[in-house]
């Protein structure tokens, strides 16, 4: 029997996941099938659970995507302190009844970073911008690589400090960064070497309003977005910075869930070089 996986969201009709998890399946000769569903904005459990109930092999896990992360958190009867931390839920486990959530977005980033860009976030100084959902799943990632420093900047500037107040303060968790909460303007005269963007403004073509110089000599620019260029990315290139898009933390954090499922980790340069030779 074929173990079963999906990936749930809202939209969903454009979800490279089902591709790149059968890309991996086919790599490492596991057994198993793949499916995008669309779930009601209303009906995310009711989608989760007749997955589950229904089909021909076991239902062994699933992705999850916008708009159903924190869903999905509320959902899993245990959660890693990673996905505690993240407030967000992106990669189910269905065993016996329990349900495991996780999250494996600030992991992807964090491997596209080191492996695939090489760039180490460790010792760099890092600008994380926005404070939505997006940022908040890959800043304790972030600061377990020990960066020099990791500042929040967002356009409304109580929402940065209160999160960098929260991961400042983490409990159990021995991180020597303390993270800082600042508005755009705060950034004035500061330089940073990794600035990533978490904020969904490239979506609607808005201009972030970036201080040229926050871009350091050899900086590498990071839109979370991907398939398209963003301002921001246009603004980074002007600045001299090294960009790239989000389509490697995508790969990375479906690599990271398919590990979990299946304990094994796929080859992931040749499934982002297939994807980008489809772009
Ligand atoms: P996501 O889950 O993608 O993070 P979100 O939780 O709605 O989505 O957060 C969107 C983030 O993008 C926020 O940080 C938001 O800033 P505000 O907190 O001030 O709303 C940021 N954002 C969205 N559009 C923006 C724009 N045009 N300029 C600057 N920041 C923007």
């Amino acid at each position: 029997m074929t173990d079963r996986y999906a990936v749930f969201g809202n939209p969903i009709g454009h979800s490279q996941s089902p591709r790149i998890h059968s890309l991996f399946a086919a790599q490492t000769g596991q057994d198993i099938s793949y499916q995008a569903i669309l779930a009601e904005r209303e009906g995310f459990v009711a989608a989760v659970s007749a997955f589950i109930a229904a089909g021909e092999g076991p239902a062994r896990g699933a992705n999850v995507t916008v708009p159903f992360k924190e869903e999905a958190f509320r959902l899993a009867t245990q959660r890693t302190p990673r996905a505690e931390a993240a407030g967000a839920v992106n990669t189910l486990s269905f065993d016996a009844g329990a349900i495991s959530g996780d999250n494996t977005d600030g992991a992807g980033l964090v491997r596209d970073l080191k492996h695939n860009l090489g760039c180490d976030p460790s010792g760099r100084r890092i600008l994380l911008l926005g404070a939505g959902g997006a940022a908040r799943g890959v800043i304790l990632p972030l600061l377990l690589e020990n960066p020099a420093e990791l500042v929040i900047a967002n356009r409304t500037e109580e929402t940065a400090a209160r999160l960098a107040l929260e991961f400042a303060r983490l409990p159990g968790c021995a991180i020597d960064v303390k993270p800082d909460g600042t508005g755009f303007p705060g950034l004035a005269g500061r330089r940073f070497d990794l600035v990533i963007n978490a904020t969904s403004a490239g979506l609607s073509g808005a201009v972030l309003p970036l201080p040229t110089f926050v871009f350091a000599p050899r900086c590498v620019a990071y839109e979370m977005v991907y398939g398209r260029v963003t301002p921001f990315m246009q603004q980074a290139r002007a600045a001299g910075a090294r960009v790239a898009d989000g389509l490697g933390m995508l790969v990375e954090q479906a690599a990271e869930a398919f590990f979990i499922w299946r304990g094994v980790r796929p080859h992931t340069a040749p499934v982002l070089a297939a994807l980008k030779e489809r772009e």
